[in-house]
């Protein structure tokens, strides 16, 4: 990618970032709506600062599939409402047990963990709610975003199996098959939810939706190998959370199991890849193309 091209996804990316912005802020109940408490911790954790990439990646697939998916920002919010959930509660206590979010003290060290706990709680069920109440999209088309979200974050190669799976990886010997079923659950299925929702949405065809699948998968792993990556390599004020973690919580790694360069190799292979499922597109996929791109080279 050349100078000028970084910069101008660089502009791209903040301007999804504030569509996002403002679908979510429609969303989510006001700071004074009563009960005050759990508002507030909910929009604390929503408007850290996030990178949106989920849904970002949810509006380009709905792009590469139709040119104008009207409306796809507000199924997009819910894989962020969902994703900010599983940070928040990522980061408690008995989970990973992190003071530092998104350059912010953690939800649970602000709100204390019962609201934190209420929050995440809160967020995951307003996700549905949100999908529930799209107005643009028919019936059964819901009913299949609903399912796909839901089944993206469920205990079955889902972000919660995922996360279960992380916990009790913790200090065992890692191998190449626990690592990879942890990563492919736990970061890789939201983010396949996020390009096949976007691909549902848009109308997209069999074989459309399965190549976003592919994709999909193929950059969801790419993002769990570059965040355990950074964990190693950049110091916490850059990432906005507590570098170093992972080995500090003995947990199954790229890094750990093959060493920093050759998990940016494997990255590096994935992001080949994730290109490579999207040739059936013409050059409307060609945000996804950096999307992917972007998932490798990120310092954060
Ligand atoms: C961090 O996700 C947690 C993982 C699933 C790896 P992001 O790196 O997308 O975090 P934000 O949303 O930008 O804060
Ligand atoms: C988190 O993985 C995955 C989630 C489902 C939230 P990590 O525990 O590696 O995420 P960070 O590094 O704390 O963001
Ligand atoms: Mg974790
Ligand atoms: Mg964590
Ligand atoms: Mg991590």
């Amino acid at each position: 990618m050349t100078r000028a091209e970084r910069g101008e996804l660089q502009q791209y990316l903040a301007e999804q970032v504030r569509v996002v912005d403002r679908a979510i802020e429609e969303c989510v109940p006001r700071e004074n709506v009563a009960p005050e408490s759990i508002h507030r911790a909910m929009r604390y954790s929503l408007f850290a600062g996030g990178k949106r990439i989920r849904p970002i990646l949810a509006i380009a697939a709905a792009r590469a599939v139709s040119d104008s998916p009207d409306g796809i920002e507000q199924a997009a919010c819910a894989l962020e409402l969902v994703h900010t959930y599983s940070l928040i509660h990522d980061d408690l206590p008995a989970l990973d047990n992190d003071d530092l979010r998104r350059g912010r003290p953690t939800c649970h060290k602000v709100f204390g963990e019962a609201i934190a706990i209420l929050a995440g709680d809160a967020l995951l069920t307003l996700a549905f709610e949100v999908l529930g109440r799209l107005c643009t999209t028919a019936p059964e088309q819901k009913i299949r975003l609903v399912e796909e979200l839901a089944r993206a974050a469920g205990t079955v190669g889902g972000m919660i199996g995922g996360q279960v799976n992380d916990l009790e990886g913790e200090g065992k010997r890692p191998t190449a098959r626990l690592l990879e079923s942890i990563h492919r659950a736990k970061t890789g299925a939201l983010l396949r939810a996020s390009a096949r929702m976007g691909g549902i949405y848009a109308g997209a065809a069999e074989d459309e939706l399965e190549a976003l699948s592919v994709y999909g998968e193929h950059v969801g792993l790419a993002f769990q190998i570059i965040d355990d990556v950074l964990d190693v390599e950049e110091p916490s004020e850059a990432l906005g959370k507590t570098a170093g973690k992972d080995q500090a919580q003995q947990k199954v790694t790229f890094p750990a199991v093959y060493g920093l360069e050759r998990s940016r190799e494997m990255a590096e292979d994935e992001r080949v890849a994730a290109h490579l499922a999207l040739r059936i597109f013409d050059d409307r996929a060609d945000r996804l193309r950096q999307i992917a791109d972007f998932i490798v080279q990120r310092k954060t």
